[in-house]
């Protein structure tokens, strides 16, 4: 196997909206996922239509939202760190609260209070040797944009998010090297008001929807097509404010290095026929178009084609040629869970993961959410992105989600989850091998935290448990799992111990 060069950066992962909590302490605003609900430990919670929307408006003083209390990062931040530090992390991926610092989106300067909170987290974890990395925009959005332009579908909100990334690197680029811009960009297609804050019947001239808190209910087909345009047209605005930021800080921070971050779903064919080879191919060029913006700076031809022969009519942003032009990444960044096999046909396409409809891999374990594990995919993709782009790689997410609770004596054993990281890390060590520049992996939610596609606490991913349920009883204490030592050994050993 080969070798981890020396300053690979070991760490974990976090987000703001589902770990921070403190939800409105000290001034903090409201934002997009302050609003969605628990519906159930396995039901799937990121709606898409106006009347559920108005429902979690209208009902909030009844219904349960987990993201408001997270894990309370904010008043714990210095014993989670301190147990980060005991496991050996060199790196830790937190996002920042738009929010807390931009309680509404509009002010012209931010909260002094949120600004000295990150300035005391980025202290903490320097004094304890671990280097953050910061995602600026993790699934937020500050709610009045939702309410007044329906989310990243206007290009109003670009001058506002602008404000705020901007104070972001001028305040903190002395603290803070590594920046992603948007977490998995590519999500704004796939669950549009979770990336994008856009509801997809606002007009309301579509008879969409049934009743509010039911999940899973089916959209109606116009509804198809228009959710297919607004998620690009809130993309394109997207890319535009990440091309802004990257190019602002080229200029004002060199020292940083600015990524990109885009959900990774490796896929294969169903069969060799050259229908489900090509379907295939279409749809890794899809997954793979968001990186090409971002890190090539511009739009390729194959899905300005898929623009054209599906009738999206995207409005340009002015100038939009030069700004993306200008405003490529240092770094590739990624998070990677699972594949999944795509077919011609799709009248089988079948649920796989939170999110996606394909085909499951007979070849394949599940996960007990119904995830496949799949490292060798991870092996890959890596090797296609090294081909395509060229650039230093960053696996910010990657691990199991499972139902855990401890036993007599109030341990964890986690074996599945320490199986699932050392196939992963095997294959990220067989990358370097073929030639992949990784510098970094930051396994999800290195610390319980709030599941982002069911906002329960019940869907666990850490190397520490948090004592929480999804009604927010229990102490809040923390405590080692099996894997916090197994990993811990991991990092001593720059990933050559994986016993
Ligand atoms: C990624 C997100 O999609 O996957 C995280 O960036 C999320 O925010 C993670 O939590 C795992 O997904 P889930 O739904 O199991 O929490």
């Amino acid at each position: 196997m080969a070798k981890f060069p020396d300053n690979f950066l070991w760490g974990g992962a976090t987000s703001a909206a589902q770990c921070e909590g403190g939800r409105c302490e000290d001034g903090k605003g409201l934002s997009h996922l302050d609003y969605v609900y628990y519906r159930g430990e396995k039901a799937f919670c990121n709606f898409m239509l106006q009347n559920d929307y108005n429902y979690a408006r209208e009902h909030e003083s009844e219904l349960n939202f987990p993201n408001r209390r997270g894990i309370d990062f904010y008043h714990r931040y210095k014993e989670d760190i301190a147990l980060l530090a005991e496991m050996g992390f060199k790196s830790f991926r937190m996002s920042v609260s738009w929010t807390r610092l931009f309680p509404t989106g509009l002010e012209e300067t931010p909260d002094p209070k949120g600004v000295e909170f990150y300035h005391n987290v980025f202290r903490e974890l320097r004094a304890n040797g671990i280097e953050p990395m910061v995602t600026m925009i993790h699934y937020e959005l500050p709610i009045i944009f939702v309410d007044r332009y329906n989310g990243w579908i206007s290009p109003e909100v670009i001058p506002h998010c602008f404000r705020y990334l901007k104070f972001l690197i001028d305040e903190y680029k002395d603290e803070v090297k590594y920046w992603l811009t948007f977490n998995e960009i590519n999500m704004v297609t796939a669950v549009p008001f979770l990336g994008g804050g856009i509801l997809l019947d606002r007009d309301g001239d579509i008879a969409a929807g049934g009743p509010p808190g039911k999940p899973g209910t089916a959209l109606p087909p116009e509804l198809i097509h228009r959710w297919d345009n607004l998620a690009h047209q809130a993309l394109h605005h997207q890319f535009i404010a990440s091309a802004m930021i990257v190019k602002y800080a080229h200029e004002n921070a060199p020292q940083c290095m600015i990524g990109n971050m885009f959900n990774l779903h490796h896929l294969y064919p169903e069969t060799p026929s050259p229908n489900d080879a090509f379907r295939a191919h279409e749809e890794t060029e899809f997954n793979m178009f968001f990186c090409d913006v971002m890190a090539k700076g511009y739009y390729p031809e194959w899905i300005l084609s898929y623009y054209r022969k599906n009738d999206i009519d995207i409005k340009w942003y002015e100038g939009y040629e030069k700004i993306l032009s200008e405003g490529k990444v240092d770094f590739i960044s990624l998070s990677y869970y699972l594949s999944s096999i795509v077919t011609s046909d799709p009248e089988r396409q079948e649920r796989i993961g939170s999110f996606i409809r394909r085909m499951s891999n007979p070849y394949l374990e599940t996960s007990e959410f119904g995830w496949q594990i799949d490292p060798t995919a991870l092996r890959i993709s890596l090797n296609e992105l090294r081909d395509r782009f060229n650039l230093p790689i960053y696996i910010v997410e990657n691990g199991i989600g499972a139902f855990e609770k401890p036993d007599e004596e109030g341990k964890i054993h986690d074996d599945y989850r320490i199986s699932y990281l050392r196939s992963h890390i095997k294959a990220i060590a067989e990358a370097i091998g073929d030639g992949v520049k990784v510098i970094g992996y930051t396994p999800w939610g290195c610390i319980d935290l709030v599941s982002c596609s069911l906002v329960s606490m019940s869907k666990r991913y850490g190397f520490v448990y948090v004592d929480a349920d999804d009604f927010g009883n229990g102490t809040y204490e923390r405590s080692r799992k099996d894997s916090f030592y197994w990993y811990k050994k991991v990092i001593a050993s720059n990933g050559e111990d994986l016993d």
